[in-house]
């Protein structure tokens, strides 16, 4: 970005979050802002580790710790500060957590969404670009997924509030003519990436000699999307930024893995890195279970509207994601 900026980014110390504050401050000269409320969904201590490596950069960065549904603190927080961009990436995220989670859902998904927007109603920003998911497409069998598909049947209610967020955002572009653009992020992965995804996840009980469970016995597929390709994206679209009002794209990796797949990837990996022994046998080690409730089946993304919009679609083949995932993990979650 060759302007100075002022950008806040929420949900900072967060995975996406501190790899978009990362290269933000290697890149540019933006001031930024980042605000987390480090909860304990997943280790608080690889939050701190995200975080320290940003403040250790010694650039343009100031971290506060506050919470998006603390209306008070968002407030204040505007009326200091001139933002021209916000980035909300602050989130409860998780498919499974909010079968039995629902009210962080609401506080933080829907309340807190509802103050930012709020606050950049009171104090306009040239452009508020938010996190939605693939999740809202829920079971659509018309793949592969396009912006344009109706997403009016979420499977779960962490789908169901990012849908929510995608037609409040609609809502105030509309009403206050502030651009606003929607991110649908497929599966993402890569190194200090959040614990409780299926790859990081399989991973740690892998290495533990644990068994894992596969989900609707294996028959399901995720568009794997690696973290430098999603946040190549979002500074695409912060930096020429909005071509209309409102805009929703897709940022994944148009190709689907099967889980299967998937998983002996991973563990050939884990082999090449001699985190496993050179003769693990994967299939000993899977046990194929039902499908989970709030799951789907299969996601895929369109990315067409991003790559003629702003020139650029993922591509990082998994194997290539997934040895920078795992030489990471070699080097250092241990210690986290
Ligand atoms: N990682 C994925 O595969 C994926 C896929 C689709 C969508 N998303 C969305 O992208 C965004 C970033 O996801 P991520 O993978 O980096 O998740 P993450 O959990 O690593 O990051 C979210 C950060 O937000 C913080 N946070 C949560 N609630 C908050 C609140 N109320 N106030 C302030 N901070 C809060 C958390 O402490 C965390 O550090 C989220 O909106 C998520 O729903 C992620």
């Amino acid at each position: 970005m060759r302007n100075k900026k002022k950008i806040l980014i929420t949900g900072s110390s967060g995975f996406i979050g501190a790899s978009l504050c990362k290269r933000l401050l290697m890149e540019s000269d933006a001031s930024i802002i980042g605000i987390d409320n480090m909860n304990d969904y997943y280790s608080v201590a690889l939050k701190r580790s995200r975080l320290s490596e940003l403040e250790g950069l010694k650039k343009d960065f100031t971290f506060i710790q506050g919470d998006i549904s603390d209306k008070s603190f968002i407030n204040k927080l505007f009326q200091e500060n001139d933002f021209d961009i916000v980035v909300n990436l602050a989130a409860q995220a998780g498919v499974r957590y909010s079968i039995d989670h629902p009210d962080v859902y609401i506080s933080s998904n829907i309340i807190g969404f509802y103050n930012l927007l709020e606050a950049i109603r009171n104090h306009p920003v040239s452009h508020f670009i938010y996190a939605s998911s693939s999740s809202v497409y829920g079971n659509s069998d018309s793949v592969p997924f396009s912006t344009k598909d109706r997403t009016d049947q979420p499977v779960s209610l962490y789908a169901a509030t990012k849908k929510s967020d995608e037609l409040l955002a609609y809502t105030y572009s509309h009403l206050y003519h502030i651009p606003m653009t929607g991110l649908r992020f497929f599966t993402v992965y890569g190194p200090a990436g959040r614990p409780d995804m299926a790859y990081f996840s399989f991973t740690e009980k892998l290495l533990k000699g644990e068994k894992i469970r596969i989900f609707n016995y294996g028959k399901c597929q995720r568009d794997f999307t690696y973290i430098d390709d999603i946040v190549e994206g979002i500074l695409r679209i912060m930096e020429k930024g909005p071509l209309r009002e409102y805009s929703l794209y897709n940022i994944g990796n148009s190709h689907p893995e099967n889980l299967l797949e998937f998983v002996s990837t991973l563990s050939e990996t884990l082999i090449e890195n001699q985190l496993l022994p050179a003769d693990y046998d994967i299939q000993e080690y899977l046990e194929l279970v039902e499908m989970q409730l709030g799951d789907v089946v299969a996601t895929y993304a369109d990315t067409s509207a991003l790559q003629n919009d702003y020139g650029f679609h993922p591509d990082t083949p998994l194997k290539e994601g997934l040895e920078r995932f795992v030489r990471w993990y070699k080097e250092n979650y241990r210690e986290l």
